[in-house]
């Protein structure tokens, strides 16, 4: 492997987005691949699918990250009944200047949690997603950019009740990252109940001592130096066999797309940026590939009523393919 003398990632933007984690761990226990998972998507400016059974804190981790940035936040819970108007914004009439204004709905944010984003009809889940895409909002055909960074954090369900829609699937590529939340340690819920016991409130975070340790300023420059992590042409071929053997995979209908191999290396990068090193790593592109990858591929009916996973079949493919030396 080339080396790369040339770049070493700051130490102080790194101990700044390190800060997050210490202040989200102040809420929330363990998560620890989630609460990384996130520091990715801000650094690469993507959005987030973050998959859980009820109460593992997929709320409240959105919420403490929140907290701990000074910037722009919004909250959206995805009822049955909201229009895209209350996601993306509507025309309101000024009776005093007789005219039509736009009124910005939620996405105009940077950091927007959209909560049980399954719970609302496709129209308003497509408002969402098409704002996701296009970084902007189109109303009475004059387009709104949204601010710079934008990211979605959106939480859903994986179990599917009676009334939920699930995302469709060729939208679900417009997602950076999904995450999914486990139940916790034993050792991890005894801490949960501990501080419950000793008076910590999860409606108010500022008590618990979670306050903003980062900026909109610390991350753009953080992910000026994302954007000089280097990759060795070996690492690119790696990244790329591997979304390939995917797409010739028995088990899918549907393998990864070339976007999703931009994630991948995209993610892999401010995965290498985190660990303090310049330079991509074959290991970090496979550090990166099951929540990168894992919502981009369609089994085939067959194969998943033999109980063929998604996450079965990238392990299968990262067994396979040959890694770079
Ligand atoms: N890992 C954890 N650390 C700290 N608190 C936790 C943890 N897991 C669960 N809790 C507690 O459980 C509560 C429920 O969490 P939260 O509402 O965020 O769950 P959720 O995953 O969003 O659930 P739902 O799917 O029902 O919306 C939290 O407010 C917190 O008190
Ligand atoms: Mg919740």
């Amino acid at each position: 492997m080339t080396e790369h003398p040339h770049f070493t990632p700051s130490p102080e933007l790194r101990a700044g987005l390190g800060a997050l984690r210490t202040e989200v761990g102040k809420a929330v226990v363990g998560q620890d691949a989630a609460v990384t998972g996130l520091v990715i998507a801000l650094l690469c400016r993507g959005h987030v699918l973050l998959e859980g059974v009820p109460g593992v804190a997929k709320t409240l981790l959105v919420r403490a990250l929140s907290a701990a940035l000074d910037l722009r936040t919004s909250r959206v819970q995805f009822t049955p009944d909201l229009m895209p108007g209350d996601v993306t914004g509507s025309l309101v009439y000024d009776a005093r200047t007789a005219e039509f204004s736009f009124r910005e709905g939620p996405v105009f944010t940077n950091l927007m949690l959209a909560d049980e984003i399954n719970r609302t009809p496709p129209k308003t889940q497509a408002s969402l997603l098409e704002a996701m895409e296009e970084r902007q909002v189109s109303v009475d055909g004059r387009p709104r950019h949204l601010p710079d960074p934008f990211v979605v954090i959106a939480t859903q369900n994986p179990v599917e009740y009676e009334g939920t829609y699930p995302l469709p699937e060729a939208q679900l590529d417009r997602f950076l990252l999904k995450l999914t939340l486990p139940l916790p340690e034993r050792d991890q819920e005894i801490e949960v109940l501990h501080r419950h016991a000793t008076g910590f409130d999860p409606r108010d975070l500022a008590a618990a001592g979670v306050h903003p340790v980062s900026d909109g300023v610390q991350l753009a420059a953080a992910r000026r130096e994302v954007g000089q992590v280097q990759v060795a042409p070996e690492v690119l071929g790696y990244a790329v066999d591997l979304v390939r053997a995917t797409r010739s995979s028995p088990s899918l209908s549907l393998g990864v797309s070339p976007r999703g191999a931009t994630a991948l290396l995209a993610t892999a990068r401010a995965w290498a940026w985190l660990a303090g090193r310049g330079y991509v790593t074959p290991d970090d592109v496979k550090a990166l590939a099951h929540p990168t990858l894992r919502h981009r591929v369609q089994l085939r009916a067959e194969a998943e009523l033999e109980g063929v996973t998604a996450e079965s079949v990238l392990d299968t493919v990262l067994a396979a393919v040959p890694v770079p030396r």
